[in-house]
C-alpha cells in the first residue's frame, strides 16, 4: 500500500499532484510520501508487537535527514555502516542507544566516534575487527558493546550482489568460527558481549531463508548461553523484499515475515532476548518515486527510445542489478496509445537505462514520468557521474510538500577541488 495514486488522470503523492512538484522543483526529483513511510513503519512494528523489539532502520536505504527524523520520531533506531551514517543518524536525532553499527571494514576513527557516542552495539564481522575495537576501546577508556555477525551459510535466493549469508560472501563469521570468536571476545578486556547478529541478504521474497538462518543462529545462541556468554539481544538483520512489479510478485507481508521471525526466535524464549531488526527497503522502497522529464523520442529501425533527464547516476538499480521499476506517466492522456520503448538517460553508457522493452503510454517531450518504488537505494546510491548534479528530494505530507534536499548546482560539483598554484 502506498500513497502514489491517480486521481482522474493525474498521478498524486498523497494530495499533491506530482505535476505541481515538477513545476516548482524541476526534474529529476525524488518524491517521498510521509504517510506511506509512517504506515510502513507502523505495520512493520506491529508485526513484532508480541516480542520486546527494536527496529533499527537501515540508513543506507534512504539517509536524508528528514526521512530519518520521520522514522526516529516514531521510535526507530538506526542500522549504520559508516561514520557518515552515524553522523546523519545523530544529526537527525537518533537515540545513540538505538544504533547498531554493521559492516566489514570499520576504520579506527569510525569505531572511536561510535564508542564516544555510546551506541547500542557493533555488529562485528571478523576476529581482526574484534581486536581493533578492543584496541580503540582501550584508548577511549570504555568497554565496547558487541554482537558477532554470524554467517549462517543460507542461500537468500536473491540477486547475487545482495546475497550476504553464504560462506563465499565477505560478511560475518561462520558458525564454526563464531564459537571461538565469542570466547575471544569474552577474554578481551575492553569488549562487552551483548548480542548475536545475522543478515543474509536483501530483497528476499520468501520467509524460509530467514527461518533457516535464525534457527542456526538460535542453536548457537543456546550453546553460548550454556557457556555463560551474556547475550541480551538477537539482531535478525533486514532484507524483506517489496513488490516492484504491478502484479505477479508477492513477497511476504510484514505480518508474515514477523510471524516467521518470531516463530524462528522461539527457541530463544528462555533466553529473554530483545529482538533487533534492520529493515530498509520494506520501510521506504514504495514510499518514494523518481520524477523525470522526457527530453526526446528517438526511433531506430529496431528500437524505440524515450530519452529522459534522469540517468543511472540518479537511479543505478536497473543498470546494476537489472532490477525492474514500474514507470507511470504523471498525466494519463486520453486516446494516446501505448508503445514498447527503452527508457534511457543522457549518460554515455549503453547500461544507462531505467527500463528496457517496456510497454508504456507513448510520451511526448516535456511529459513527466514517475519511476516507481525508488525510495530505497535510489538517492543513496546516486553519484555525480558525467558531472551531473544530484537530484532534489521532496517530502509530501497531505496537501503540502517541502524540498528536503535542494538540487545540486555546478558549484556543488567542484566543491573541494583545487587547481594547484604550480599548474
Ligand atoms: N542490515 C544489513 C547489515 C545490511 O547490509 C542491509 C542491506 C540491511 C540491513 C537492509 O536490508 P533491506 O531491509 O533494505 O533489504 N543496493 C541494493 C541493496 C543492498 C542492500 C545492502 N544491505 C539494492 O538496491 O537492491
Amino acid at each position: 500500500m502506498h500513497h502514489f495514486q491517480y486521481k482522474g488522470d493525474e498521478l498524486f503523492c498523497e494530495d499533491v499532484p506530482l505535476r505541481k512538484i515538477t513545476e516548482q522543483v524541476g526534474t529529476p526529483t525524488y518524491v517521498y510520501s510521509l504517510a506511506t513511510l509512517e504506515r510502513h513503519f507502523g505495520v512493520f512494528d506491529q508485526a513484532f508487537a508480541k516480542r520486546r523489539h527494536l527496529i533499527c532502520f537501515s540508513v543506507k536505504a534512504s539517509s536524508n535527514l528528514a526521512i530519518l527524523r520521520a522514522l526516529f520520531r516514531l521510535g526507530a533506531g538506526a542500522d549504520i555502516v559508516s561514520g557518515g551514517e552515524l553522523y546523519r543518524a545523530l544529526r537527525a536525532g537518533c537515540d545513540p542507544k538505538k544504533i547498531v553499527f554493521s559492516g566489514v571494514g570499520k576504520r579506527d576513527d569510525e569505531i572511536e566516534h561510535a564508542l564516544e557516542s555510546e551506541i547500542l552495539a557493533f555488529n562485528v564481522e571478523s576476529v581482526a575487527e574484534l581486536s581493533a575495537i578492543d584496541r580503540v576501546a582501550a584508548k577511549v577508556g570504555v568497554a565496547a558493546p558487541v554482537a558477532l555477525r554470524v554467517n549462517p551459510d543460507v542461500d537468500a535466493e536473491t540477486h547475487p550482489y545482495i546475497s550476504t549469508g553464504l560462506k563465499k560472501n565477505k560478511f560475518g563469521i561462520s558458525v564454526a568460527d563464531a564459537r571461538e570468536a565469542y570466547r575471544l571476545a569474552r577474554r578481551l578486556p575492553n569488549i562487552e558481549v551483548k548480542g548475536i547478529d545475522c543478515h543474509i541478504g536483501s530483497q528476499l521474497t520468501k520467509t524460509s531463508p530467514f527461518r533457516d538462518a535464525i534457527r542456526r543462529v538460535a542453536a548457537l545462541a543456546h550453546e553460548l548461553r550454556r557457556e555463560g556468554v551474556p547475550l541480551a539481544f538477537v539482531d535478525v538483520g533486514g532484507g524483506l523484499g517489496i513488490p516492484y512489479q504491478e502484479e505477479g510478485e508477492e513477497p511476504p507481508s510484514p505480518h508474515e515475515y514477523g510471524q516467521a521471525i518470531c516463530d524462528a526466535v522461539e527457541p530463544f524464549d528462555g533466553l529473554d532476548l530483545t529482538l533487533v531488526c534492520e529493515p530498509g527497503r520494506v520501510i521506504v522502497g514504495n514510499a518514494g518515486v523518481l520524477l523525470t522529464k522526457v527530453l526526446y523520442l528517438k526511433q531506430s529501425e529496431i528500437k524505440n527510445f524515450t530519452i529522459v533527464d534522469a540517468a543511472l547516476n540518479d537511479l543505478i538499480r536497473p543498470a546494476f542489478y537489472q532490477s525492474y521499476h514500474s514507470i507511470k506517466p504523471a498525466l494519463r492522456r486520453e486516446g494516446v496509445g501505448k508503445w514498447v520503448t527503452d527508457i534511457v538517460g543522457p549518460i554515455c553508457e549503453t547500461g544507462d537505462f531505467l527500463a528496457r522493452d517496456r510497454e508504456i503510454q507513448k510520451a511526448d517531450a516535456g511529459d513527466v514520468l514517475a519511476v516507481m518504488s525508488a525510495g530505497a537505494y535510489g538517492f543513496t546510491m546516486a553519484s555525480n557521474y558525467n558531472s551531473r548534479p544530484r537530484a532534489a528530494e521532496v517530502l509530501v505530507t497531505g496537501d503540502t510538500f517541502s524540498v528536503i534536499r535542494r538540487r545540486e548546482d555546478y558549484e556543488d560539483l567542484v566543491r573541494g577541488e583545487e587547481i594547484p598554484a604550480w599548474l
